[in-house]
């Protein structure tokens, strides 16, 4: 249990709050390239700033203040230029650094322009997300996490915007107590709800629920490491020998999580749009190994994730219980018990890295050395080979059918098929 001020010191993450200025030292996603296909602005709320994202006619994008220092116009709403963007009502011009460059309507010569700048951040583009950072400069460098940076997988990216704080979703990356529970008896129970109104039911959903529901981890365990927290579970039937134990997967500080197995791996982020709404995104990558054939990927997919009433795939049914703790979880009146050491030692690591912040240093997972930052490799533990891969798994991973996995399908299957067979022929 917190008291009122502990509770909005972890959640509330608007400029000048301890949180807020721990979240200001990370890079953190605001839009798929993905959604500028169609539109080159995009109006984005990021740690309780309101702001614009546009992409000059270069292909550049600048991320400067929501509205036009003039008269107030939402510049999401301007017209990008080659090297700026316009706004539409008197055609006042800003740079990607916020300077205003243009006043077409005041007298040739005058300097007025120059006394006026709109808010700005550096933004840049790494597997095909845009990323943004609001932090003190120097901006640190943006993290090349594996999955980012890997090649010859295929990408897509499930988004949701999720009506409450940041904190509840990225609590549950600390829960492994939960999965038996939202994800096998809650599972069960959308199935039977499902069939009651005849409703198909996958059997790809059947199996997954049946295990999740059928077995509960023996053990888990919860250890630091230099990126975050790795999570071990110990499933009945396993020595501590199995990946599960030995390897685990991490919460990666402060806001991802990653979980994944063979040939299919996931970031699960929380970005704190505001303090009641965060946009989640599950990063999925599907990797099917040299001889999965895959299409040629020029763009990364950004599709809606949407919150149901009977949620027919995994993250759907997180989702469900995060928005219902309400929109800032109360944690004055919460009764924390023995299972919830995960949850409690994330919490006392926020503590530990605002305390670092406040202190005037570099928090978890702030890089600044290049060499360090070619690619940052994760362990992930490989539940599932890939020469146990059944039918219509990947629909059920993590996104189900609001993803673009109906060919990952076929390719996982056939890059099973040559698997097998080169096993057969001793290869
Ligand atoms: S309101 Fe933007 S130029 Fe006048
Ligand atoms: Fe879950």
């Amino acid at each position: 249990m917190l008291s009122v001020e502990q509770n909005e010191r972890l959640t509330k993450v608007g400029p000048g709050t301890p949180m807020g200025a721990l979240m200001r030292r990370y890079w953190h996603p605001i839009a798929g390239e993905d959604e500028f296909v169609d539109r080159p602005t995009k109006k984005v709320r990021i740690l309780g700033e309101s702001l614009t994202l546009y992409r000059d006619k270069r292909g550049e994008y600048g991320l400067i203040g929501e509205r036009c220092a003039h008269r107030g116009v939402n510049m999401a709403a301007g017209i990008p230029e080659e090297d700026g963007l316009r706004c539409l009502y008197h055609g006042w011009k800003y740079d990607s650094e916020g300077y205003c460059v243009e006043q077409p309507a005041e007298p040739e010569g005058s300097t007025f322009k120059n006394k006026i700048r709109l808010t700005a951040y550096p933004v840049q583009v790494l597997g095909g997300l845009v990323w943004a950072y609001l932090g003190p400069e120097p901006a640190p460098l943006l993290p090349r996490w594996d999955i980012f940076v890997w090649d010859k997988v295929f990408r897509q990216v499930g988004s949701t915007v999720v009506p409450c704080n940041w904190l509840q979703c990225q609590e549950n990356a600390m829960d492994p107590h939960h999965a038996h529970f939202t994800h096998g008896v809650y599972g069960s129970y959308i199935i039977e709800r499902m069939e009651e109104r005849g409703i198909w039911v996958p059997d790809y959903m059947r199996r997954v629920v049946n295990r999740l529901g059928g077995s509960r981890a023996v053990k888990n365990g919860f250890d630091r490491f230099e990126h975050g927290v790795i999570k071990r579970r110990l499933m009945p039937g396993e020595t501590e020998e199995s990946e599960n134990w030995r390897i685990g997967h991490p919460m990666v500080f402060p806001n991802m999580t990653r979980i994944g197995k063979k040939g299919w791996y996931c970031f699960q982020i929380r970005v704190p749009l505001d303090d009641t709404t965060t946009w989640h995104l599950n990063y999925e990558v599907f990797d099917p190994g040299p001889n999965g054939e895959l299409p040629e990927q020029t763009l990364v997919p950004l599709f809606d994730v949407p919150i149901m009433e009977f949620p027919d795939y995994i993250l759907g049914q997180d989702l469900i219980a995060w928005s219902e703790q309400g929109p800032i979880s109360d944690r004055t009146n919460e009764h924390l018990g023995e299972s919830d050491v995960g949850v409690i030692m994330y919490r006392s690591l926020l503590e530990e890295q605002m305390a670092i912040v406040e202190d005037g240093a570099d928090p978890m997972n702030v890089f600044r050395d290049p060499e360090l930052n070619q690619r940052i490799d994760l362990p992930t533990e490989d539940y599932g080979a890939l020469r146990d891969y059944q039918e219509g798994a990947a629909k059920y991973y993590d996104t189900g059918p609001h993803g673009h996995v109906e060919y990952m399908d076929e390719v996982f299957l056939k890059a099973k098929k040559a698997e097998l067979n080169e096993a057969e022929n001793g290869g």
